[in-house]
């Protein structure tokens, strides 16, 4: 029995002294050190061996079992060591390699204006609504008072999906969509949203742009409520100096129809190369929402009246911070974008 521990003992120094990872270290403690282990077998075996030898015999194992475990913690102490130094290694730091910096974000001119307007109208208790931009040319067109071959449509052509669906060409659809929600109740909403039309991109136009519907419904709307609400609208956003005129105008949807003009923010209405030399420039259409509308989508012009407006947004922007291009709004030049970083 002494050769066999002596073998079991060799045996395992050079197994333990093989081991290079954590699993083959547990294999080996297993096979030397469980209960199931042929050593610990040999203690069973004690009752077959002479009384004077046992005591002697199981020091024996003993100290095989002893030595046998101080190598596979000084193996285990090795490993770890060594997974350490790895770490170490891999997870350096180089103290002297230039710092990364994180710049902070610049809001695109675009949505700081939009969200500018937007609150002007929540704060006057408009309602902020969405619609689809893959509209029906019911929506965009029929309940807008432009029925099939009427000659406006021819201004806004667009891109189809099928003969009756498209991309909308203006967020005046929202109109009869709320209309149809609200049902013959009183209607205060603003819609911004993106609009699509078959134009050549150029700097001025653009295939894809935003604008802001805005519709109120109620009893006894007239004109004189359009033009203090715009008035005001255009007062907060170019500032308090500026007055707008009414242009007698024409959209199918509205009656009277009226484009409104804004006095030139850059010579104040004297006349300059801005305004073309007329003192004003044009930023949105309007009017009082044709009866015909208001029938169409279950509102009886005879007790409601109502106006609406629809306004680019690109465009007040462009007006509003001297931007040349509307192209530069999309194409997220960051040189662009960072001239409108706050202070
Ligand atoms: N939908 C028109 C367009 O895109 C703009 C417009 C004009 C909207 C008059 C209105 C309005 O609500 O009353 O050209």
């Amino acid at each position: 029995m002494e050769n066999r521990i002596k073998d079991i003992l060799r045996e395992a120094q050079s197994l333990i002294g093989a081991c290079n990872d954590e699993t083959s270290l547990t294999d080996a403690r297993n096979r030397y050190l469980s209960k199931k282990a042929e050593l610990m077998g040999l203690f069973g075996q004690m009752k077959d061996v002479a009384p004077d030898r046992r005591a002697s015999l199981g020091q024996l194992i003993n100290n095989a079992r002893q030595e046998i475990d101080a190598l596979i913690n000084a193996k285990k102490a090795e490993l770890d060591a060594s997974k350490l130094a790895k770490r170490y290694q891999d997870e350096k730091i180089d103290i002297t390699l230039p710092g990364s910096s994180e710049e902070p974000g610049v809001r695109n001119p675009f949505y700081i204006v939009k969200d500018e307007m937007v609150a002007i109208f929540t704060a006057l208790g408009y309602q902020v609504v969405e619609g689809p931009e893959v509209e029906s040319d019911h929506y965009n067109f029929e309940l807008l008072n432009i029925p099939k071959d009427h000659p406006a449509r021819d201004m806004q052509d667009t891109f189809y999906i099928d003969p009756v669906t498209l991309l909308r060409t203006h967020t005046s659809p929202v109109q009869a969509r709320t209309m149809a929600q609200a049902s013959g109740t009183p209607i205060r909403m603003i819609c911004p949203g993106k609009v699509y039309r078959r134009d050549d991109d150029d700097m001025t136009h653009s295939h894809q742009f935003a604008q802001i519907e805005g519709l109120l419904i109620d009893k006894d709307i007239n004109l004189g409520h359009l033009q203090a609400t715009l008035d005001l609208f255009v007062r907060k956003l170019f500032g308090e100096k500026r007055s707008i005129r009414f242009r007698s105008s024409y959209f199918p949807f509205t009656e009277p129809s009226v484009e409104v003009d804004v006095s030139c923010m850059e010579c104040g209405g004297k006349g300059c190369a801005m305004c073309k030399g007329t003192g004003w420039i044009e930023i949105l259409g309007a009017g009082m929402v044709h009866p015909h509308v208001l029938e169409m989508s279950g509102y009886d012009p005879n007790v409601w009246s109502g106006f609406a407006f629809g306004v680019g947004i690109e465009r007040v922007a462009m007006l509003r911070y001297g931007i040349d291009d509307i192209r530069r709004f999309y194409q997220n030049d960051i040189r662009f974008i960072k001239q409108f970083m706050k202070g």
